[in-house]
């Protein structure tokens, strides 16, 4: 029975010699440990040989080799970039990769050549990620009947390609998106979520978000974004800071973006004292009657609101009508 055992645990230690390595993954420009050991064996290592697959060159090749006495042979490239870090005497054939490039992203063998049995050999995935830079560029469409971009969230320099996606709420269904994907030499990708939509005044200043997933984030990033639609001033109202005892008249207006310019004028006389929006009133008396209006502009059109002012003698009330 002892000696039964004593053969299959013979058996075993030849036929189960085998090389152990660890996936790795690490962010761009970082360093990689690909440890790689070969268990337990009596036969001598007459060479650990290390051949690469990747993005840069898919076709397997070999890039380094480590004699018995620790020397190191380099091949096919990445030179200084590799460091043997572990112990032929210890069957550690580790190695360090320095600066990750997205093209070093590949499959990677170790081989540990033996005497008298020959190669044993593992894969090692080394992934290599980018994390994206997000943003969102936000776009000022003028309203109009026609689809406009009301704004892009941008994920740029990435691997693997980010998700990205907008958060609508209820506006999912009065608007659009479309993504696109761009390349980038060094491998890495950008992609772009463009929002669509027709430039109604009723979606200026609503909330949004541009979420975007990756694997270098540990939770999903959300951008808050105001959607912002430009209009020509629309109504003009003229509002006293007061009903009965006015100091000033107020000029106001909803556009987008704020009137640029305002005029205000009297009917029956052409020069009024005013600032931007503000009109002050002087102590009010019948000499102060009169239609007063306010034109309003921005880039896009102007508007004007008027104030009907009829002040009694006698009597501190004056009448406002608005037109
Ligand atoms: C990568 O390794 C080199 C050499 O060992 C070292 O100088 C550098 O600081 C390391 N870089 C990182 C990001 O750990
Ligand atoms: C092999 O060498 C590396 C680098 O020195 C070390 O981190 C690793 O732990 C070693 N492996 C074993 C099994 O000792
Ligand atoms: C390693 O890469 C190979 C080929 O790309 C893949 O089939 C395998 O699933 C990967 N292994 C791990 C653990 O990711
Ligand atoms: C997305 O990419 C396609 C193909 O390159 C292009 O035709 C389309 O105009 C792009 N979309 C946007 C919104 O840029
Ligand atoms: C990849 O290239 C783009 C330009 O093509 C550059 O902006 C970006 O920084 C590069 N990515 C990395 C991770 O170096
Ligand atoms: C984004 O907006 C939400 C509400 O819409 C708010 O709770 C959150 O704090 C905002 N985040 C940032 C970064 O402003
Ligand atoms: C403008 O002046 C005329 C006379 O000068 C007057 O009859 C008219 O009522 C005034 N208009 C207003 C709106 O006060």
């Amino acid at each position: 029975m002892c000696l039964l055992i004593h053969v299959l645990c013979a058996l075993f230690s030849v036929k189960g010699v085998k090389v152990i390595g660890h996936d790795t993954t690490v962010i761009y420009g970082e360093n990689a440990t690909l440890l790689c050991q070969l268990t337990e064996t009596d036969e001598s290592i007459t060479r650990i040989i290390w051949m690469k697959q990747t993005r840069e060159k898919p076709i397997e090749e070999r890039f380094f080799a480590i004699r018995p006495d620790g020397k190191t042979e380099h091949q096919n490239g990445l030179g200084d970039r590799v460091q043997f870090i572990g112990n032929v005497a210890e069957k550690n054939g580790s190695i360090q990769l320095l600066r990750m490039r997205l093209l070093d992203d590949g499959i990677y063998t170790c081989v540990f050549n033996l005497f008298p049995s020959g190669a044993f050999k593992t894969d090692i995935n080394a992934t290599v990620f980018a994390r994206p830079v997000v943003i969102v560029k936000g776009e000022a469409p003028v309203t109009g009947g026609f689809e406009a971009t009301l704004a892009s969230c941008v994920a740029s320099n990435a691997w693997p390609a980010p998700e990205v996606m907008w958060r609508l709420g209820d506006l999912e269904n009065s608007l659009r998106t479309e993504t696109n994907h761009t390349v980038h030499p060094n491998g890495t990708i950008t992609v772009v979520s463009y929002l669509f939509g027709v430039p109604f005044k009723h979606l200026n200043k609503k909330n949004i978000q541009c979420e975007v997933k990756h694997n270098t984030l540990t939770e999903d990033l959300v951008i808050n974004y105001t959607i912002n639609i430009h209009y020509p001033p629309e109504s003009v109202v003229i509002i006293p800071d007061s009903p009965t005892n006015a100091k000033e008249f107020k000029c106001v207006v909803d556009s987008n973006p704020e009137p640029t310019i305002y005029t205000w004028t009297r009917d029956n006389k052409s020069t009024l004292y005013y600032k931007d929006n503000k009109l002050p009133v002087p102590k009010l008396s019948p000499d102060f009657n009169g239609l007063y209006i306010c034109h309003a502009s921005n880039q896009y059109g102007s508007s004007a609101g008027s104030l009907y002012v009829n002040v009694h003698t006698g009597e501190s009330i004056f009448f406002i009508f608005f037109l």
